[in-house]
């Protein structure tokens, strides 16, 4: 989605805000542009496609000389990506970068237009621009002020006035921003990835307040002007760790990232060998009396609650609704007082998994945030957080962030299961030893890159596959699935092997490579037999299986051996050839595996 980068300082400028904006590309966008004040005169650049567009176009025709500055990248909502609808958008007197949707702006361009206003671009921001334009009576924060009141959806701002060169003012509603606090130099940005070069210090601007940034000083009020003392935050993650630092992509660097950030997120949950969630603030009594809990998220963050289903059903025998956070907030659901709403992100700026946060607590829902970015708007909107530290995941398609979810999911289970009294004291210890164990096995399960790199390359032109597995193994093939699609732009989906017979099989020919999960011991002869039977049609198929499992000859073309740990924590190994697979498969094929076509980070709308 798109990314505000704001820069108020000594530094140039330009160079300050495009650096910054190159921090933010991991968040999707399809255009970028900066403005600048140059000899007190507001200088906009802004052009579609990629930053080094921009680049380009600055050294033909000059940068904006300055030390004051906003920038933008762009994923488009109203208007198709072109040089007209990128942003900064205004005019002499004030010029703004929005993210977010005004939902209201048909209303308030049509007020516009019978004022005499013309507009140029068929985005919503346009009219807030020209809105700010409207009622500038010389005071930025009163018309600031004077605007929000008028507009609706949500906006996060930077905005220029040209009255007021050494200043840049930023304002938000339901999309987050950032002030980045250095000496003698401040920054603005949808995250702190944009600034933490420059400092680690921040502050969180919350709902409508109204920042008044200068080199030296930051001045905030509310929708009322009155001022509001922030806290200080300190960011604790490392520049280096928003670097690819060697790897040929954030992708495969955040891949191996992951037995350290489920060490992370998991060591600092055990106590005495015992899960320990006192820093959720909920106690043990609370969390055995919940009556139905709800698990409710997006992508892969949605998948990763499907393995915390069938993990918690399975241990502590309490049941569990997986849903995804459109669905879920549109259809009414049965959700009230007594019951435990999960939600899980990574950014904790999902729109929808947002508005289903604030359904269940308006419900009575007790809610718990299972989220990776700190401070983030669903970990405050939350009852209770837990964070997943596996510090910044910059590349579109998630894994590390997948890998700690479950990781904390397991963690939980293990616990309900605990206090509820379904597993007994010596279980739930051996479940914890080896949960803790599972970052060297993570280690392990590396080697298989070879063979998830010959499997790629027999991929390569399938038009489309299909993942199979039974229980955990299905459970985890959602994601394996979902992975494939959104960075080899190869059609996918998942089945549940025993559904096959049902009506997919009829796809299955030559033409249509199978990926089958088989870790689950109960359900592995019910997973083989549907494997002879799509390879009895022809299908090629390539299977991921324990190291040790026993299969005849020739019943699987490829075969991907993963070291074996209790069968429940398979899938948290059983995700590492999966996401290989998904990788090589795209850089095979040319792709642009960081940030694929028409995605976004973080969806922070509708
Ligand atoms: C997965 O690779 C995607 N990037 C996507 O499905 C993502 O998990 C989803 O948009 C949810 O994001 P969140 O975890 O930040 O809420």
């Amino acid at each position: 989605m798109c990314g505000i980068v704001g820069y108020v300082g000594e530094q140039d400028a330009a160079d300050v805000l495009v650096d910054a904006l190159s921090k933010l590309e991991y968040r999707g966008y399809d255009s970028a542009g900066i403005a600048v004040f140059e000899d007190g005169e507001i200088k906009v650049e802004k052009c579609q496609g990629r930053l080094d567009n921009l680049r380009k176009k600055m050294e033909e025709v000059g940068k904006p000389e300055g030390c004051v500055g906003i920038g933008h990248t762009r994923w488009a909502t109203h208007g198709e990506p072109s040089d007209i609808n990128s942003h900064p958008h205004g005019n002499k007197r004030v010029t703004i970068v929005h993210n977010g949707i005004i939902e209201n702006y048909k209303e308030v361009k049509e007020f516009l237009v019978g004022k005499g206003y013309e507009f140029v671009s068929e985005t919503d921001t346009e009219t807030v621009a020209k809105l700010l334009d409207y009622y500038y009576d010389g005071n930025p924060v009163d018309t600031i002020i004077k605007v929000v009141s008028e507009i609706t959806g949500s906006y996060a701002l930077g905005i220029m006035f040209a009255d007021y060169p050494e200043h840049v003012y930023a304002v938000r509603k339901d999309s987050p921003m950032l002030i980045g606090v250095g000496k003698g130099e401040n920054f603005l940005g949808s995250d702190v990835t944009a600034f933490l070069k420059y400092t680690k210090d921040y502050y969180l601007i919350e709902q409508d307040e109204i920042c008044d940034i200068t080199a030296n000083a930051i001045k905030i009020v509310d929708i009322h002007k009155n001022p509001i003392k922030k806290e200080l935050q300190t960011a604790t993650w490392d520049v280096n760790a928003a670097e690819k630092g060697g790897y040929a992509h954030f992708m495969l660097k955040e891949i191996h990232e992951q037995s350290n950030a489920v060490k992370m997120t998991i060591s600092p949950r055990v106590k005495d060998g015992m899960p320990d969630f006192s820093e959720t603030g909920m106690t043990k009594e609370e969390l055995a009396s919940f009556r139905q809990i709800y698990i409710v998220a997006c992508g892969t963050a949605m998948h990763a609650g499907m393995v915390g289903k069938y993990v918690i059903e399975k241990l502590a025998r309490t049941s569990v609704i997986v849903d995804i956070a459109s669905e879920f907030r549109y259809r009414d659901p049965l959700i009230g007082e007594g019951d435990l709403l999960i939600v899980i992100s990574q950014s904790g700026e999902t729109a929808d998994t947002k508005a289903a946060l604030a359904l269940g607590k308006e419900r009575g829902a007790k809610t718990l945030a299972i989220v990776n970015v700190v401070g983030s708007s669903i970990a405050r909107e939350a009852d209770m957080v837990l964070y997943t530290n596996a510090g910044p995941e910059i590349s579109v398609a998630s894994t590390k962030a997948y890998s700690v979810q479950i990781a904390a999911m397991y963690l939980f289970a293990f616990e309900l299961a605990y206090v509820k009294k379904a597993i007994s004291e010596d279980e739930c210890r051996k479940y914890v030893k080896e949960l803790l164990e599972i970052p060297d096995y993570i280690t392990h399960t590396l080697d298989v890159k070879k063979d998830c790199q010959q499997v790629a390359s027999k991929l390569l032109n399938a038009d489309s596959l299909l993942y199979i597995g039974r229980g955990l193994d299905y459970a985890l093939s959602m994601e394996g699935s979902l992975k494939l699609k959104e960075i080899s732009y190869i059609h996918s989906e998942s089945y549940a092997a025993g559904e096959l017979k049902h009506g997919t099989i009829s796809l299955i020919t030559e033409h249509m490579p199978v990926i089958a999960v088989a870790t689950q011991k109960a359900l592995i002869e019910k997973t083989v037999s549907n494997i002879k039977e799509v390879k009895a049609r022809g299908a090629k198929v390539y299977l991921v299986c324990g190291e040790s499992l026993q299969l005849e000859e020739g019943i699987a073309d490829a075969i991907i051996r993963i070291p074996e740990v209790d069968e429940i924590l398979m899938p948290t190994l059983c995700a590492i050839p999966l996401q290989l697979i998904a990788y090589y498969t795209s850089v095979l094929r040319g792709n642009d595996v960081d940030k694929p076509r028409n995605l976004a980070k973080s969806v922070t709308v509708e």
